[in-house]
């Protein structure tokens, strides 16, 4: 649209500058010319000729190119920024950028055989089946890993009232650093998914602490890990598809919850959060649940052993996915035979 008569008039030198360094962010909108133009209230002349002396304005009036004098950081700044990958922009100034809305439909995916554990809640945990589950891992040949979410209890950061003083957050934070500097020394993929423990920082920081932050708190290996804020993950092997889930839904029936997740997203079900350890069929005899377990030692939770309950005793295991099938390995002599794993160990070996 043209400018009005009072417009046409020729610019001054530091208005033909602002001009350009106003007309940029808008253009950079995706708007026409035209709309920039009539935004500024100037003419099509007017914007052309800045934008051809712009050089000669930035010279003459670009003051000492850090500060324009203009409240905004200069081209320089700006151009500055660019280049660590920083978008400035004026604050109030309209138009806004274009609205962003998330779609949360970016659950991750693992493909091939794989070792999943959730639940590990250091530092109250079960060292001794840590151990036996990297032991298995590296038997089996495995090079993908999935923690499922509670790796850490994050006592500190929980709104239930504290009996006793809670483990530091410093002392967490360390355990979790050595045991994720082993996950990522022995698995070459390393995804790690959000537990209800994990969302407590993420809560408690209203967001700021979001999954990947936390990954790199407690380890300095993060960015060479599979950081997802989801609580799930979907693996396929050979032909099979399971998905792994730390839902927030609880039953002290075993399998109960894994049964109506099987039956949501039409796949085999590998279920964390519960403490359970079982292996079924789902009513309709088509789908494997799995609760897995997890490797805590609730012997070591104060809110566990301090107070009688009548809920079912926390359970025990991790799960190896091989060729498709799920395995649950648990530290009990009448459900697990670990001469299992070397013969399984042979097979995958003789496979390849
Ligand atoms: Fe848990």
């Amino acid at each position: 649209m043209a400018a009005t008569a009072s417009t046409t008039r020729r610019l001054s030198g530091p208005e033909r500058l602002q001009l350009v360094r106003d007309a940029r962010p808008l253009k950079a909108t995706g708007i026409t010319w035209a709309d920039v133009e009539e935004h500024l209230n100037v003419t099509e002349g007017q914007r052309k000729s800045a934008f051809r002396d712009y050089d000669d304005l930035l010279a003459k009036w670009g003051g000492n190119g850090h500060d324009n004098g203009s409240g905004e950081g200069s081209d320089a700044a700006a151009a500055a920024a660019r280049t660590w990958g920083i978008e400035m922009y004026r604050f109030g100034k309209s138009p806004r950028p274009a609205p962003r809305v998330p779609v949360f439909n970016a659950v991750p995916v693992v493909v091939g055989n794989c070792l999943v554990v959730g639940d590990v809640h250091l530092p109250t945990s079960d060292y001794a089946l840590i151990d036996m589950m990297f032991e298995t891992a590296r038997k089996l040949g495995l090079t993908q890993m999935i923690i499922a979410g509670d790796l850490i209890n994050a006592d500190v950061f929980t709104t239930f009232d504290h009996e006793i003083p809670p483990i530091e957050f410093e002392d967490e934070e360390e355990i979790a650093g050595r045991f994720l500097s082993r996950c990522v020394e022995q698995f070459e993929r390393v995804v790690f998914i959000q537990g209800n423990h994990e969302r407590r920082v993420n809560k408690r920081s209203r967001g700021q602490l979001d999954a990947k932050a936390l990954a790199r708190i407690l380890n300095r290996y993060a960015d060479d890990m599979d950081v997802s804020p989801y609580g799930e993950c979907v693996i396929i092997s050979n032909g099979q598809r399971w998905h792994t889930v730390h839902q927030r839904n609880y039953s002290r029936i075993k399998g109960r919850v894994g049964n109506v997740l099987a039956q949501k997203y039409q796949a085999n079900m590998i279920v964390w959060h519960q403490h359970h350890v079982a292996k079924l069929m789902d009513d309709w005899g088509r789908y494997v649940i799995i609760d897995g377990g997890g490797t805590h030692d609730d012997k070591t939770m104060a809110y566990v052993q301090l107070t009688p309950s009548t809920s079912p005793v926390m359970t025990r295991g991790f799960v190896v996915i091989v060729d498709g099938v799920g395995h649950v390995l648990t530290p009990y002599a009448a459900f697990t035979d670990w001469r299992t794993v070397d013969s399984l160990a042979a097979r995958v070996a003789a496979g390849r």
